[in-house]
């Protein structure tokens, strides 16, 4: 099962296990992690799953127009800012490390 460290905006780290399928938004929210807010519930309107990707960029699609669209938005973006809700896990990823700004609230 693909493994997602997340940097919190409070310095906490957490790494946990999200079956493939999901998103590392998922794997966020539904394990009550704060940070990733996911007004939407995942449908790429909303802008509130900013994340940094740090490690594993190349094991999730380029992002859509939409979404670069929408990241134009998100407060701080940076080269390396994604939708969380629009990475999806795969076999065979890599461990794939993300930051939480803590500009999503
Ligand atoms: S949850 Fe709304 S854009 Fe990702």
């Amino acid at each position: 099962m693909p493994s997602v460290t997340y940097e919190l905006p409070d310095g906490s780290v957490h790494q946990l296990d999200v079956p493939c399928g999901q998103s590392v938004m998922d794997g966020s929210v539904r394990n009550n992690l704060p940070g990733i807010v996911a007004e939407c519930g995942g449908s790429c309107s909303c802008a509130t799953c900013h994340v940094f990707v740090e490690e594993g960029q190349s094991t999730f699609d380029e992002p859509t127009g939409e979404e670069l669209e929408l990241l134009e938005y998100a407060d701080g973006a940076r080269p390396n800012s994604r939708l969380s809700c629009q990475l999806i896990l795969t076999d065979g990823c890599p461990q794939v490390r993300v930051t939480v700004p803590d500009t999503n609230g």
